[in-house]
């Protein structure tokens, strides 16, 4: 499959001549399926793209509470309370798994913090839209979850041992967000007047935003040809995004809610929905730091930061006095 690959694409993939017999014997046992351990030989591009990977993905998640954090003290209901505070405490755990997972990789976890913090690292667009109203809460669960699992379904194939292993238990606690939110989306529909206009409109609004989730276009994506390459990614940004759109075109319908693109439409043919692009001008400033929040979810994330200095500081002063007395 590689080998056809580079045949037919070529883009940006090292082509077989042109690489060291180590490098070939690392691509042949990606060929063969099997998984890379940490202590394996790895060539220098693969370590590098999958901590930028996955150091974007751990930061996606920690960013990720803030939007839906932000509505804790408001849940209507102790039930729906208790269902926000343990998926946003999941994110928190998530991130902490990608973390140790690119750890493995010969990074420290503050060096990758300290990257986010400053902006030079980056997390998913989806985080820098804001929640407007509760319904939005419903809508992320079940949109933003719900193409995030899409993604994750297929890395847990992914080459690196440490980093399928995060997603195989991440992907549990992702399927209980995206039910939620679906759960929460229902409620609404089925509600008042006010609530099902509630919940459209959080549709309308993220329905976009959720498309840029997968990516740019394959003709556009850097990466893709040799992540696909090395098996970093199983899957291209299209086929995700075909994926998504297959799926939540029937949950929509089921809602009795309008779908935001009034062009979409079934192909009998293909068994696919064709759909139009979100604006990738859009896409692109929103990943280059010109979205709606992104100057407030780095302030954010700096505040908690150094809110929680005095803790860090603790379990330091802890540690050491710990070693002395050994
Ligand atoms: N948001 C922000 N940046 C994005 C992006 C997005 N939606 N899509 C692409 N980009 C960036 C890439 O990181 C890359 O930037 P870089 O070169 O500066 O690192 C650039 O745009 C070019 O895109 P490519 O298609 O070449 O990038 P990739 O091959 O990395 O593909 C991806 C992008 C499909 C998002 C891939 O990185 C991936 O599968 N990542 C792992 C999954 C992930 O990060 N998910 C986050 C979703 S949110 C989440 O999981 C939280 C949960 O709680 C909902």
């Amino acid at each position: 499959m590689y080998a056809q690959m580079v045949q037919s694409t070529g883009k940006g993939v090292k082509r077989l001549e042109e690489m060291s017999p180590q490098e070939r014997a690392f691509q042949a046992r990606i060929d063969a399926g099997e998984k890379i351990e940490p202590k394996d030989w790895m060539p220098e591009g693969y370590r590098k793209t999958l901590i930028r990977q996955i150091s974007q993905h751990a930061h996606s998640e920690v960013v990720g509470q803030l939007p839906e954090g932000n509505w804790i003290t408001r849940a209507p209901t102790l039930e729906r309370k208790a269902i926000l505070l343990a998926k946003v405490q999941d994110e928190a755990g998530h991130g902490l798994y990608l973390y140790a997972a690119a750890e493995t990789l010969g990074v420290s976890r503050a060096d990758l913090i300290d990257d986010l913090l400053m902006g030079r690292a980056k997390y998913s667009s989806i985080f820098n839209y804001p929640t407007l109203n509760w319904a939005d809460i419903g809508a992320v669960g079940w949109l933003v979850d719900g193409a995030a699992i899409v993604n994750q379904v297929a890395l847990q194939r992914t080459s690196y041992g440490p980093y399928s292993r995060a997603m195989i238990r991440i992907c549990k606690e992702e399927s209980f967000h995206a039910r939620q939110g679906y759960d929460l989306m229902m409620k609404m529909a089925a509600g008042t007047k006010a609530q099902k206009a509630m919940a459209q409109d959080a549709l309308n609004r993220l329905w976009w935003p959720a498309l840029m989730m997968f990516g740019p276009p394959d003709k556009d994506s850097v990466h893709s040809a040799q992540s696909m390459a090395w098996k970093i990614k199983v899957m291209s940004n299209d086929e995700g995004r075909q994926r998504f759109v297959d799926q939540t075109i029937p949950q929509i319908e089921y809602l009795g809610l309008e779908v935001p693109d009034k062009a979409a439409r079934l192909n009998p043919e293909t068994g696919h929905y064709e759909f139009t692009d979100p604006d990738w001008d859009e896409f692109f400033a929103v990943i280059n730091g010109d979205g709606p929040c992104n100057a407030d979810r780095m302030r954010a994330r700096n505040k908690a930061h150094d809110d929680g200095a005095w803790f860090r500081d603790g379990l330091m002063a802890h540690a050491s006095k710990q070693i002395a007395a050994e």
